[in-house]
């Protein structure tokens, strides 16, 4: 039976994948050289702070170049970009759809928690005023491995305190279609089919979410 929904944050419930992606281009250009492009930020969506830096300098072909201090400076470096360029997001800078589907999905008794691999998550959902809209955030310090390892997702469920199997996870990432699969999670995609073709259900667009829809999807799977 569907209980809960767990939600990845950047690219479903605000749009901080462009900043990350702003954030990003700078630093590996001004502290490596590397030009990134919109392929490569494909790459990094759902990544830690760390893989994502692991991932550029391998595009870069720099992945021995820099010692741990180095990439810790990058990584702190990036960071403070990427704080300059969200500091003003408000509850305007929430997706199309995601506010009333929050609404929607409480109303249904549903209750929801956040599988962000950003430390920053907690910030942002406050920023765009939704805090009271989620019974938990993981903390993605604490994990083991990041995404697509399912780990993020199974916390997710344990802090509604749900199985995974009464669960559906929202994601706009093909590394995080993957962990919601690999959690036994029914997958929901929110973005280009082409790449998140494995998804259980896929949304063009966080406008097009509906929750009834899940709801029939998820039955029809499960019955
Ligand atoms: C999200 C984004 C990634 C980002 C990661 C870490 O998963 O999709 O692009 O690298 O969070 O974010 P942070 O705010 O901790 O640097
Ligand atoms: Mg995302």
């Amino acid at each position: 039976m569907l209980k809960g929904f767990v939600f990845d944050l950047d690219g479903v419930i605000t749009d901080t994948a462009r900043y990350h992606y702003e954030a990003w281009k700078h630093v590996a250009q001004e502290e490596a050289g590397i030009t990134i492009n919109e392929s490569v930020n494909e790459q990094l969506k759902g990544l830690s702070r760390m893989d994502s830096l692991e991932t550029i300098l391998k595009f870069g072909h720099k992945e021995n170049r820099y010692t741990d201090t180095e990439k810790a400076v990058m990584a702190s470096e990036k960071n403070d970009y990427y704080l300059k360029l969200i500091k003003n997001m408000t509850p305007k800078d929430i997706l199309p759809g995601m506010k009333d589907f929050l609404k929607a999905l409480h109303e249904a008794g549903y209750r929801a928690s956040i599988a962000s691999a950003s430390k920053n998550a907690p910030t942002i959902i406050d920023r765009l005023g939704l805090t009271t809209s989620f019974d938990g955030i993981v903390d993605p310090s604490l994990l083991k491995k990041g995404k697509p390892d399912p780990e993020i997702f199974e916390r997710a469920a344990e802090l509604l305190q749900f199985d995974n199997s009464e669960v559906v996870g929202l994601e706009d990432a093909s590394a995080g279609i993957a962990g919601i699969n690999a959690a036994g999670q029914f997958s929901v995609g929110i973005g280009d089919k082409t790449i998140l073709k494995d998804a259980d259900l896929i949304f063009p667009s966080t406008a097009d979410v509906d929750l009834k829809a899940i709801e029939k999807a998820f039955n029809d799977q499960n019955n």
